[in-house]
């Protein structure tokens, strides 16, 4: 398996949920969020690097009816969603993988949070153009992507990112994000009417949500190929 950053950077794992509540606002940008996905009944939702499942579960809550996958490389954090889950009776698909491990073409909508701007720093625009390419491919023609994560930081939102979330996960390895590439690379993939909808400034810099949604008809399979 390739390595990755875990939720917290060089933080534990344990203080992930306490650390997002307190630093990130964040009931306001996952509320953003769901609302940006509108799940419907029968739908089949990805969370791409769900981390401790926070998002999973809210959207499960919202739309019972929705299939929600929630997909993470790192064991501890599938483990305290599991625990979550299994308070509140949610039935999730919790797996162990990357994006390239989902079958293409079978989500009505993939979802992704905190998760791209702690990309590693090697090679990072291939590792950011090549999970964004896996993303696209598990998606059905027509679906629909939401990511809320820390894009473009300027002014004083540089700083409070420096001071904060780069001492964490790294400042090479987050610094694209800062320099706002995100949205290139959204359209790069293949998806179309990539949107900044919602912006969100916290102590730890300024959250974006950006929507985008795969061609109702495209070239798939020429996509689906070509993970990296
Ligand atoms: C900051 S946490 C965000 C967790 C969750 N999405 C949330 O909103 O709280 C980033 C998560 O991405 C996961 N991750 C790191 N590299 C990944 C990759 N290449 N593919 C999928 N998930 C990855 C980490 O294990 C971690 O759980």
């Amino acid at each position: 398996m390739q390595s990755y950053t875990p939720p917290l950077g060089t933080g534990s794992t344990k203080d992930y949920d306490r650390a997002i509540r307190l630093w990130t606002r964040e009931k306001r940008w996952r509320a953003a969020m769901l609302a940006a996905l509108a799940p419907k009944a029968g739908e089949t939702v990805v969370d791409v690097g769900c981390g401790t499942g926070s998002f999973a579960l809210m959207l499960k809550q919202a739309e019972p009816r929705t299939q929600v996958i929630g997909l993470d490389p790192d064991a501890e954090a599938l483990d305290i969603a599991r625990h979550k889950a299994a308070v509140r009776r949610a039935d999730i698909d919790w797996r162990q993988g990357f994006a390239r491990d989902v079958a293409p073409g079978t989500a009505d909508a993939v979802v992704s949070s905190l998760v791209l701007h702690q990309m590693p720093v090697r090679e990072k625009a291939a590792t950011l153009r090549a999970i964004l390419r896996a993303m696209f491919a598990m998606l059905r023609p027509g679906g629909r992507l939401v990511i809320a994560d820390y894009g473009r930081q300027q002014g004083f939102m540089r700083l409070a990112f420096r001071l904060t979330v780069q001492r964490l996960d790294g400042i090479d390895d987050t610094r694209p994000n800062a320099d706002g590439v995100l949205p290139g690379l959204i359209a790069a993939a293949g998806f179309r009417h990539v949107a900044e909808t919602f912006r969100l400034l916290t102590i730890t810099g300024a959250i974006d949500l950006f929507t985008a949604h795969r061609p109702a008809q495209d070239h798939g399979l020429t996509v689906a190929n070509d993970l990296g």
